[in-house]
């Protein structure tokens, strides 16, 4: 980040305060913000707040004739190393869409050729239109990069999608969009960890997984420059740094944390999910009721997250599944490939013997279309930067 700028446009809505909060992470990573403030955005966060936290004048205004002897429009679209519009209302990204140049910052998105990447923040309803979701097609396909909306309250009272990322997220989709290597600007999805199924509010079922590999995988796919999804149960180890980190418990709201991280380009789906949970759990806490008599949990499977991504609409381009074994791992494993219709099996086997679960080595076998790889027994963290680097090759093809 040291030494890059960032073209920061904040147009009109609630969420404007966040990217007050967006400047002050961007400078103390050593990044420079040229702030451009619609005048929707305005109305929202004051221009001497926005300039007094860049450090920097703060452009609004298309024909101003002390900027353009400054400084004119086209070169300030063009001296930055990234573009990021936070918030983007509905009506913003209808501009966009159509290459519109009726104010400063449309016609500074129109004259350059950087990469632009945009936190769309409005009201659920006018972000499932037909007419939003069209533009937001036209614009991926133009190239455009986006960070969020998140689902959560919003400030008019509704609950849903719609609500800006927060700032630690938006800086962290930038600081992937500026990273160099070969998987530099690819959107990748890992999941990781357990999942926690409740039985009451107290009591759950969980599983021995540390999230070691998947953190391991997140951070090495960072490293070569991927813009990583990191969607992880109730981990052991601390989430990497520099990843979007999405934090859930059950395998009902990790289905719906990749659902709406999708598109990506990778899938790698390392979390040792739940295969069931309990279908009779308890709103409130179980009391024994002294006749001896244990609790009788009845069980209903979860949804199977890696065969519904890799026979749904929206498949990334490559999935990469695990295969958790205690027997026979590579005849199990080369049959959950086919039955889960992903295109590799990390494979391994989680003996207690083997110390691999909640341990921090790894010993696995790759399976493809193309046969059984065996790896040797090495750190996670090997085993990570070894996948990394087929799957950067792998999309190199
Ligand atoms: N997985 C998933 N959703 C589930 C269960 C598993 O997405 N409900 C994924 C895991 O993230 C992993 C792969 O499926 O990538 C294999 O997990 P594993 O536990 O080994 O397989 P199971 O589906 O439990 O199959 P089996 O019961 O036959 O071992």
């Amino acid at each position: 980040m040291q030494g890059k700028r960032i073209l920061l446009i904040i147009g009109g809505g609630i969420a404007a305060y966040k990217s007050l909060l967006l400047i002050r992470l961007l400078r103390a990573a050593g990044a420079a913000v040229t702030p451009v403030l619609t005048r929707a955005g305005a109305e929202f966060v004051t221009p001497l707040s926005v300039s007094a936290l860049a450090g920097e004048k703060v452009y609004s205004a298309l024909f101003d004739l002390t900027d353009e002897a400054e400084m004119g429009h086209i070169q300030l679209s063009r001296v930055a190393d990234l573009i990021v519009v936070a918030p983007a209302t509905a009506d913003f990204l209808a501009k966009m869409a159509q290459g519109r140049a009726d104010d400063l910052a449309s016609t500074l998105l129109l004259a350059t050729d950087t990469a632009v990447l945009v936190a769309p923040a409005m009201n659920l309803r006018m972000w499932h239109h037909p007419a939003t979701q069209r533009n937001l097609a036209q614009l991926r396909a133009d190239g455009v990069g986006f960070v969020g909306p998140e689902a959560g309250e919003m400030a008019c009272g509704e609950f849903g999608i719609g609500r800006m990322a927060e700032p630690e997220a938006i800086f962290a989709s930038i600081a992937a969009a500026l990273q160099s290597g070969p998987l530099a600007g690819r959107h990748i999805l890992v999941t990781s960890g357990p999942t926690h199924e409740p039985i009451d509010p107290v009591r759950y079922i969980a599983n021995r997984s540390s999230g070691a590999q998947g953190t391991a995988i997140a951070a090495a796919l960072r490293d070569l420059g991927a813009d990583v999804t990191f969607v992880t149960g109730p981990a052991s180890v601390p989430a990497p740094e520099g990843v979007r980190v999405v934090r859930v418990e059950t395998a009902a709201q990790m289905l719906a944390a990749v659902q709406a991280a999708l598109p990506a380009e990778v899938a790698v789906m390392a979390a040792a999910v739940a295969d069931w949970r309990v279908a009779n759990a308890s709103g409130s806490k179980m009391k024994k009721d002294g006749s001896g008599q244990a609790p009788a949990l009845e069980f209903a499977e979860n949804p199977d997250i890696l065969a519904l991504v890799s026979k749904g609409d929206a498949r990334p381009r490559l999935v990469v599944g695990f295969a958790a074994e205690t027997d026979q791992v590579e005849t199990y494993a080369a049959a959950k490939r086919l039955r889960k219709g992903c295109d590799w099996i990390v494979a391994n086997d989680v003996s207690p013997a083997t110390g691999i679960m909640g341990g921090s080595e790894n010993a696995v076998v790759l399976i493809s279309e193309a046969g059984s790889e065996v790896w040797p027994r090495m750190a996670k963290d090997a085993v990570a930067r070894r996948l990394a680097d087929r799957i950067a090759a792998a999309l190199a093809d």
